[in-house]
Parts: structure tokens; C-alpha cells; sequence
């Protein structure tokens, strides 16, 4: 990341790189703090973004709810729905823990996956073809959340944020779990479900 080549002619001072950090971590010194500081920037962002997300979420998922036939599916987005509330205050911890007000961005990421499932919903009549297409959508929504839990809490872990990493690693667990329930669902019930809808469709 840094250039070390010798500068040769004409050197500049190199005084005007050395940007002090205010953010209040912990520093350790010399070359790496601009490093850290850097890295904490990002985490903040990367923070603010899920933070969005999970809020947006929390006003998606009844829909997918109200939308799914299955009892198995219902079980298992209503069980997420109650993680990702508190996946809504651990993530608030996370904030006050380094300091900050809690302070969402828009995530353009998971507002896309969010009108994909909306638009997947709309265009199938209730029953076991559209509990297929719900799970797909909320499974890209797991699989982009686990992305993110998975490299905020490698932040934390390089920033020796041991109280967030904790917090992380929490819902980055939540986040798999929901993801692998899903798949169970999709296995055990909704596909068999959707194929055979689509048998009987055939042979009219
Ligand atoms: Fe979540
Ligand atoms: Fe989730």
C-alpha cells in the first residue's frame, strides 16, 4: 500500500502524510495508525450500511410472511424476523461501543434484493411455487449478509475491537443458520411442492 521507492529528485516533505487520528481508538503508534484510522472509516461505513439493511428488513420479512403458504417457511422467516430485531440492537451496541450515535445509510444492495422479492411476490399466486421463489430471495438476502458480518467482524478483529467482534460473530451465526433452515425448507417441502404443481399444470 505504501510506496517505498525512492523518491530521487526533488523529494517532497513527506510531513504533510502523516494525518493525525481523533477518532478516539486505540493507537499504536506510528505508521499503522493511518492505517487503522482508515480501516475504522470503513468499518463505520460498512456499519451504517447493514445497520439500513436490517432495518429494511425488519419491514420486508412480514411481507414475505404474509405471502408464504408453508408452514415450515412461516416458521422459519418468523423466527428471523425476531433474530433481526435484535440483530437491530446488537448493531447498535456495536455503534456505542466505539463511540458513535447509531447512524444508517442506504444500502442500494439489499434495497435491490428487497424490490426483487417484492416483484417475485407480485407476479406468483400463493402455494408452493411462490414459497420457492421467496426462499430464493431471502436466501440472496442471507448470502449478502453474511458477506458483510463476515468482513465487519475481520475489521473489528484487525481494529482489536474485541467487544464488537463478539457482537458480529453473533448475528454472522444467526445469519448461517437462517440461511441453512432455508435450504432445509426448500429441501423438505416447497420444491417437492412446486415440482408436483407444475406436474398437474402439465398434464391439463
Ligand atoms: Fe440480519
Ligand atoms: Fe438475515
Amino acid at each position: 500500500m505504501k510506496n517505498t521507492n525512492s523518491t530521487g529528485n526533488g523529494s517532497k516533505s513527506n510531513h504533510s502524510s502523516k494525518k493525525s487520528s481523533s477518532n478516539g481508538t486505540a493507537e499504536n503508534g506510528n505508521s499503522t495508525s493511518m492505517e487503522s484510522s482508515q480501516l475504522m472509516k470503513l468499518f463505520e461505513d460498512e456499519l451504517k450500511d447493514i445497520y439500513w439493511a436490517e432495518k429494511a428488513l425488519i419491514k420486508a420479512i412480514p411481507k414475505m410472511i404474509k405471502n408464504a403458504t408453508s408452514e415450515e417457511l412461516i416458521d422459519a422467516l418468523e423466527n428471523h424476523l425476531t433474530e433481526t430485531k435484535e440483530q437491530v440492537s446488537r448493531l447498535e451496541q456495536v455503534f456505542e461501543s466505539i463511540g458513535k450515535k447509531p447512524v444508517s445509510k442506504k444500502c442500494e444492495a439489499m434495497a435491490g434484493l428487497i424490490k426483487e422479492a417484492g416483484e417475485i411476490m407480485d407476479e406468483c399466486e400463493e402455494g408452493a411455487m411462490c414459497d420457492a421463489g421467496i426462499i430464493s430471495a431471502a436466501q440472496k438476502v442471507e448470502h449478502y449478509e453474511i458477506a458483510t458480518y463476515g468482513t465487519l467482524r475481520q475489521f473489528a478483529q484487525t481494529l482489536g475491537l474485541w467487544e464488537s467482534v463478539k457482537l458480529l460473530e453473533s448475528t454472522l451465526d444467526e445469519e448461517k443458520a437462517a440461511d441453512e433452515k432455508l435450504t432445509e425448507v426448500a429441501m423438505s417441502t416447497v420444491n417437492i411442492g412446486a415440482s408436483q404443481e407444475e406436474e398437474v399444470a402439465g398434464e391439463e
